[in-house]
């Protein structure tokens, strides 16, 4: 075990192991999401980026005013710069431009929760957030 853990630290020293421990940890949180997605709708059979596209930029209507669509604060450019509400810069959602997008569960549970809420005034569905990181993941 104690092995294990040295190797892994040493391992992540280079940076290309890192971004493969970073794929790993989105895999495992699309492999999650799929596996909620199938207990959803037993005839559910993959993530599609093309849906996470319109997904992204649609204007649902049904939540807050001020925040009629993810585009409103992650711009329409997921490879450029966002900005909150208040001003505050959000690093590009694409996994090319910010690596590290979509490997921490939590944040992702916490955040798709808050934003979701907002655009939606609801939870997204998983198939929703698997299509979205999957459409992020793809540029
Ligand atoms: C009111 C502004 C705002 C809106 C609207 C918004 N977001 Fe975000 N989003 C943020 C902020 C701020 C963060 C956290 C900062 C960061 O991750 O850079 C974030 C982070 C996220 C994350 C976590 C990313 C990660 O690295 O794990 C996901 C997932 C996400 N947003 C999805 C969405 C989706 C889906 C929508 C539309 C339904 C949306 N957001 C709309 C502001 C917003």
């Amino acid at each position: 075990m104690k092995r294990a853990l040295i190797f892994l630290a040493l391992a992540s020293l280079s940076w290309g192991s890192a971004m493969a421990f970073a794929d790993d940890r989105r895999d495992a949180i699309l492999a999650d999401l799929a596996a909620q997605a199938v207990a959803a709708d037993p005839a559910f059979t993959a993530f599609s980026a093309d849906r996470g596209k319109a997904f992204f930029l649609a204007t649902p209507s049904s939540g807050k005013p001020d925040t009629p669509s993810c585009t409103t604060c992650h711009t329409k450019d997921p490879k450029a710069k966002g900005q909150t509400r208040a001003g505050k810069e959000i690093l590009p959602m694409a996994v090319s431009k910010t690596p590290d997008r979509f490997t921490d569960a939590e944040k992702v549970a916490k955040w798709f929760l808050r934003n979701c809420s907002s655009v939606l005034g609801r939870e997204c569905t998983a198939a929703e957030k698997g299509d979205f990181i999957t459409n992020m993941a793809a540029q």
